[in-house]
């Protein structure tokens, strides 16, 4: 990551040099994880589907009674300055609430949010890898009940993506007990399986992706079958497509599971028409 990176920051009201940004050892987000965060992307220096993630931010933050001491507009506000700051037409843009700052104690204080935005240059995946397909292993899903809120706590993401690293595979697909797929510790996962497009229910176990939700729109809008339904890490192995959708990632062909082949292990064409289909298209970036 080169220095320039996060060049400036938004933070608790002002905006300024990261490196100036000075963090409380009180603050609740370092000491329990307890905050929310977002990720958006944008192109061509507007942001994509903001809607959707400012929706999910706030039911996240109302999920954890936390309140901030701003309103949508104002963070929409502050986020449009901190992307006209940084100045990058490709970028991602992180925003952090954390419950804020209180001498150790579990129980909720009443204290102001820490409100952070960050936005960095985006490096996307090279196109030889969207092109030849990704590799990923399978987990043991140790999260807890509530996935469905984008919590800063990610210690088993962290852990199941390192052990995607070290198997040199791309990322790791969350599988419960009994069998059933979840998502991946950093993007949600869908299968074509006869010709249908399937992936796991929304509910407290997955994250309701942006992306998903952008992806499932486009299959509809171009006449490929939709089925939200429980999936089992059987029918991943065997379907004919499976692909990773994400903020930053987009829509990434997986070709491996746990080392063993996805149909005839090249992406497939579902998976191709989504993947061009994802990006917005150039007069809508204005
Ligand atoms: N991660 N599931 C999990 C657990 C995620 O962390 C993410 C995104 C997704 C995909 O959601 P979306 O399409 O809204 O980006 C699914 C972000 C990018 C991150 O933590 O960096």
């Amino acid at each position: 990551m080169s220095k320039s990176d996060n060049r400036i920051v938004y933070f608790n009201g002002e905006y300024a040099a990261k490196d100036s940004v000075r963090l409380s050892p009180d603050d609740r987000g370092f000491l329990f994880g307890d905050g929310v965060y977002e990720v958006i992307r944008t192109y061509g220096g507007a942001l994509f589907l903001p809607d959707a993630h400012l929706d999910r931010l706030f039911r996240s933050m109302a999920e954890l009674a936390i309140a901030p001491d701003w309103d949508r507009p104002n963070l929409a506000d502050r986020i449009d300055e901190a992307v006209r700051r940084a100045g990058y037409p490709e970028a991602k843009i992180y925003v952090q609430v954390t419950r804020g700052v209180a001498p150790r104690e579990h129980a909720f204080p009443r204290v102001p949010p820490t409100t952070l935005i960050t936005v960095t240059e985006i490096h996307p995946l090279p196109a030889a890898q969207r092109e030849a397909g990704v590799a990923v292993v399978t987990t043991p899903d140790l999260r807890w009940g509530r996935c469905d809120i984008k919590s800063l706590n990610l210690l088993p993401n962290v852990l199941a993506r390192q052990a995607a690293a070290e198997a040199g595979a791309f990322e790791a697909v969350f599988v419960g007990d009994d069998g059933t797929v979840w998502e991946g510790a950093g993007s949600n996962v869908l299968a074509v399986i006869g010709g249908t497009l399937v992936t796991p229910p929304l509910g407290p176990r997955i994250l309701a992706g942006v992306s998903r939700a952008h992806a499932l729109d486009i299959a509809a809008r171009e006449g490929v079958a939709v089925a939200e339904r429980p999936l089992s890490a059987g029918e991943l192995r065997a379907a004919d497509e499976v692909l990773l959708t994400g903020t930053t990632i987009e829509v990434v062909p997986v070709v491996r599971i746990d080392g063993q082949a996805v149909g005839d292990g090249t992406p497939g064409p579902v998976t191709r028409r989504l993947a061009a289909a994802f990006r917005p298209r150039r007069e809508a970036v204005g």
